[in-house]
């Protein structure tokens, strides 16, 4: 390793400060951590670069929901490593879920690794740099206590302030590995998130999306999500609250309530359901029933009637049978969901799965329905974004797309109240409000022409 720098460090230049690249796999809440860590380290005196051949120290913030995710985190280290051709010294670290899982067997995988540290540990990170060690060096204990209090993330987009309200999971869905990686769930003080959300709207931000594994399973004493929508609502700057990913058992009235009350609260949701097949939902011992996710739905509609819904889907879990997958492929058909992510099955070591149920979906098989729910999945989304044509939505102007318009200037892209990706010609400030009036739609994005802000 380098010269150790300790912890406490003043910022150093720009020239002698130690230079760290982040780069982030997997979920939006890693997206947040990522921010945490690179605060920790900015504080500590490092540098920040924007491209791993800057860095002094690379690290990887992983995620462990699927195996392909891992070999592929596993790969990028190896190819990263040959960076030490030119500079010895180059540290390298795998951050995150996939650490946490991987803990014990990740020195032997991937031995040109330095630093293997889980989700809770990242306040000791300039701490552990600093240590010389020709060993991989280990930090995955896990925290019952929120550790981040304080840190206002270093944020890398321009337009979205992402605010962890609650961290781990204590549902044990049997498919799934994030309460062991991530450990049991803790709300956030709301006089903390309620600081970090200020703050946020006092650098510029307009829009907030609190994060947890089950956002809306937040509790802090007496206050619980309804309350906390409000208070977001409440800050000043704050024009659009979102929030992901609510458990659909967790989901109050008085949550959709405050949801349909609070203009500010964008009316779309990303409300997991995982399978159509009543079996499969209590082998993946999900907690609610097709008949309660419909009948949640239904609830969320009639209160938002406009709502865009997306979803998660897992398909070949555990003994799905044809008639399994066939329900699936019915519920996503009455839902009609805007998008949806959908996934393969993939066990996960550790989980009730792994330990009591035999993954017996052929491979090739999960490949096929995979292939059909994504096929369905592009045609609703399609219909469903058809319905924009025509409309004037406002957007928050996040920067240039990449696709050009056909005389080659750039496109502008921004999001909708509704989650929408929009793409329209006009020159536009990022972080400014516009309003666009749809005449395209394909499944996964919307064009339009821009009118007046
Ligand atoms: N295999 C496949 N997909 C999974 N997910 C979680 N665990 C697994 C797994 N073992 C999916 C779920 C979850 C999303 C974040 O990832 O759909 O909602």
């Amino acid at each position: 390793m380098a010269d150790p720098i300790p912890a406490t460090a003043a910022p150093l230049d720009a020239a002698s400060a130690r230079k760290v690249y982040v780069e982030t796999y997997g979920c939006q809440m890693n997206v947040a951590d990522t921010e945490v860590v690179t605060a920790i380290l900015t504080r500590a005196g490092y540098g920040c670069v924007g491209t791993p051949e800057e860095a002094d120290v690379i690290l990887i913030n992983t995620c462990a929901v699927r195996e392909k995710a891992e070999e592929r985190v596993i790969g990028r280290a190896a190819q990263l490593s040959g960076l030490r051709a030119h500079k010895p010294d180059l540290t390298i670290g795998i951050l995150g879920c996939m650490a946490q899982h991987l803990a014990a067997s990740l020195p032997k995988r991937a031995p040109f690794v330095d630093l293997v540290m889980g989700p809770d540990s990242y306040q000791r990170l300039p701490d552990i740099l600093a240590q010389t060690s020709n060993e991989a060096l280990l930090d995955v204990r896990l925290s019952r206590v929120e550790n981040y209090v304080g840190i206002d993330g270093v944020r890398k987009s321009g337009t979205n302030a992402w605010v962890t309200i609650i961290r781990g999971c204590d549902k044990f869905c049997t498919f799934c590995i994030v309460p062991y990686v991530r450990g049991r769930e803790r709300s956030l003080d709301p006089s903390e998130m309620l600081r970090q959300v200020t703050q946020s709207a006092s650098e510029g931000f307009k829009e907030v999306t609190l994060l947890g594994q089950t956002v809306n399973s937040y509790r802090f004493l007496q206050t619980d999500f309804a309350d906390l929508l409000r208070a977001v609502a409440a800050v000043d700057g704050i024009e659009r609250v979102r929030f992901t990913s609510p458990y659909p058992k967790d989901f109050t009235d008085r949550a959709i309530e405050a949801i349909a009350d609070l203009p500010e609260v964008c009316p779309a949701l990303h409300l997991p359901v995982q399978s159509g097949s009543e079996t499969q939902l209590e082998r993946m011992q999900r907690g609610y029933s097709v008949t309660e996710y419909r009948d949640l739905v239904a609830r969320l509609r009639t209160a938002v009637p406009d709502l865009s819904l997306s979803t998660d889907i897992i398909v070949g879990f555990c003994g799905e049978s044809d008639q399994d997958f066939r329900r699936t492929l019915e519920l996503m058909e009455e839902m009609r969901f805007d998008s949806a992510y959908m996934f393969k099955y993939s066990e996960r070591s550790g989980t009730a799965a792994h330990r009591k149920l035999a993954d017996d979906v052929p491979e090739e098989l999960k490949r096929e329905r995979l292939r059909e729910i994504i096929d369905l999945q592009e045609q609703i989304s399609l219909e469903v974004n058809q319905q924009w044509l025509g409309k004037s939505v406002q957007i928050l102007v996040e920067g240039n797309s990449k696709r050009k318009t056909e005389e080659g200037s750039p496109n502008r892209f921004g999001r909708s109240a509704h989650g929408k990706v929009v793409v329209f010609p006009e020159q536009a400030e990022a972080n400014s409000m516009r309003s666009v009036l749809v005449d395209r739609a394909t499944s996964h994005t919307l064009y339009g022409s821009a009118a007046d802000a």
